[in-house]
């Protein structure tokens, strides 16, 4: 597969960054990935900004206002600009926030200033809801969701196709016919979930997952994760410590009834098929420390509900 890197027209797609909420050394993996390549091409899939203090469902109280955000956002983005001077741009539901609250408030398009103006973007950036480079589509995903989202997507259009927006899976999928062979890529993030913007994503047991994407020749996707480093070795490190204590919750779960867990998920905001996901509910559970020793004892009624007040605070 040597030749793959030495082919001109690589695009290389840059997932969700939602600034000013980036990993900080994401723009310096996808230099790195870039030049490994040889993309010519530059695509962001979309949710280049997070938009987070105007956002529809509410801010941190904690955060920045809108207007320092602003700030934060240009400068972090000029590092972008500077890196990828011509990129085209899938516009994605955060990056529209200002856009459709324009628009619920009655103000016209006329009074409205662009992405490029808001963002002091070069002219090399172009923002469009969909980008077509060698047969293969660029969207942002919204409105596809879930581990096959990509697909969907692809399958929906028979075309191949690349999107963000799904920010807890990231891969390949192909689905072949008598006629034709499709991808479709689902290439990531770029986010950095210890911000403050993420809190809301704290509970749910899968995590982000910063990568990016490459595509040759609009046939041959590659995804490459960024090796986080000592993070991705912590988090191994942390479950080898507690393995003996993951075992020990997880009994205490064997005897809940599918509406006990149905409830827990439903706090939680995860609307899984029971029945399939109490091996899930259980690692939860473990991800979120409970503390064995606090841990009443398994008994009866009044002691599983204590654990789930423990699970769910
Ligand atoms: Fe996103
Ligand atoms: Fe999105």
């Amino acid at each position: 597969m040597k030749f793959l890197k030495h082919k001109k027209n690589n695009v290389l797609a840059i997932a969700d960054t939602h600034l000013p909420f980036d990993v900080d050394d994401y723009i310096d993996f996808l230099r790195d990935v870039q030049k490994e390549f040889k993309c010519k091409k530059v695509v962001h899939i979309g949710d280049f900004i997070d938009n987070h203090g105007i956002n529809f469902h509410g801010s941190n109280p904690d955060g920045r206002s809108p207007g320092d955000e602003l700030k934060l956002v240009r400068q972090r983005a000029s590092k972008y600009f500077k890196a990828f001077p011509d990129t085209k741009v899938c516009k994605g539901n955060h990056d529209e926030l200002p856009y459709r609250k324009a628009y619920a408030h009655g103000l016209s398009k006329q009074m409205i200033k662009t992405y490029n103006e808001f963002l002091n973007a070069p002219d090399g950036w172009q923002w469009d809801l969909r980008w077509e480079i060698d047969g293969v589509q660029y969207l942002h995903g919204t409105g596809f969701s879930g581990k096959n989202a990509a697909l969907s997507a692809a399958e929906r259009h028979r075309q191949s196709t690349v999107i963000g927006h799904v920010h807890s899976y990231a891969g390949i999928q192909y689905s072949a016919t008598f006629r034709d062979l499709i991808f479709g890529m689902n290439v990531g993030c770029g986010l950095d979930n210890d911000k403050y913007a993420f809190e809301y994503g704290k509970y749910f047991p899968n995590k982000p997952i910063v990568s990016c994407g490459v595509i040759v020749e609009g046939k041959y996707p590659f995804l490459l994760p960024m090796d986080l480093g000592t993070h991705i070795k912590n988090i191994r490190d942390e479950n080898e410590d507690t393995k003996e204590k993951h075992s020990t919750i997880a009994k205490h779960f064997v005897d809940l009834t599918k509406a006990e867990l149905k409830m827990i998920l439903d706090k939680l905001g995860i609307t899984y098929r029971v029945k399939e996901r109490r091996d899930e509910l259980i690692k939860m559970a473990a991800y979120y420390s409970i503390d064995e020793n606090k841990a009443p004892k398994y008994g009866g009624e009044a002691e599983k509900k204590q654990w789930w007040k423990m699970i769910i605070k």
